[in-house]
């Protein structure tokens, strides 16, 4: 048991993937593991862990923002022995050709801070997919007949942003939406030495203002959960 992880060592896979949301933890797992069972609920943060394909899986919620997910990254890693963790969550879209609906894969995931900035002071580390889960992602979401976008995000601490010159130089750098976990996530597995992702949906749009109805959010997300165990399962 850690700080803030319930679970015994063993009750947690190797793989792991990690929405923003606990209670999507539990759905996820309830409707695409065999035999989930519940490891850790301290502090409504809901941990299950079951079988896809026979291949143990774990299935944990991170919270939201980058702190809330370190923690939670920290432990799994350091204290669980987790190798393999894939965030799947939602972002904001940023570019024209990035629509509501569309899945984005994160190769790299820029950011004004992280909770592992002081660490690198003068140094802007660059945040990173590990490159075979995130082309096996890719393959997956083609077979699953989605057209993803790869590339880089922004991983922000601020959900109402009020600084219109930061989105304005996001888009104009190629930045293809914003979430606010993922720069924490490659950092901390890159320390760590674990393997980590992040899949997501376009659930807004920066610039035109849509969003995706909530009777569409299960679907994208059951696709998000879909496309991140065929990546670590390929
Ligand atoms: N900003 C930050 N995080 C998000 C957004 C957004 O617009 N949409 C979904 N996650």
């Amino acid at each position: 048991m850690t700080v803030h992880i319930g679970a015994k060592v063993g009750d947690i896979a190797e793989t792991v993937l990690m929405p923003g949301d606990p209670l999507r933890a539990k759905w996820a797992a309830e409707t695409f593991l065999d035999a989930p069972r519940l490891v850790n609920e301290v502090r409504g943060m809901l941990g299950y862990t079951g079988t896809y394909k026979g291949n143990p899986v774990t299935i944990h919620g991170s919270g939201m923002g980058m702190p809330s997910l370190s923690i939670y990254a920290n432990e799994l890693i350091r204290d669980f022995g987790a190798k393999t963790l894939i965030r799947i969550g939602s972002c904001g879209g940023m570019q024209p050709h990035v629509k509501i609906r569309d899945v984005i894969i994160a190769m790299s995931a820029t950011s004004l801070n992280t909770p592992s900035m002081g660490l690198f002071r003068e140094v802007n580390f660059a945040p990173t997919a590990d490159w075979a889960l995130l082309r096996a992602a890719v393959t997956a979401a083609e077979a699953m007949g989605q057209t993803p976008h790869v590339g880089g995000i922004y991983s922000s601490d601020v959900f109402y942003d009020e600084r219109p010159d930061l989105t304005e130089q996001m888009t104009r750098h190629g930045i293809l939406g914003v979430e606010m976990e993922a720069a924490e996530l490659y950092t901390v597995a890159a320390r760590l030495g674990a393997r980590a992702l992040a899949v997501l949906t376009v659930s807004d749009h920066l610039q035109t203002g849509e969003a995706l109805p909530s009777s569409e959010r299960e679907q994208s997300f059951g696709d998000m959960v879909q496309i991140a165990l065929d990546a670590a399962f390929p």
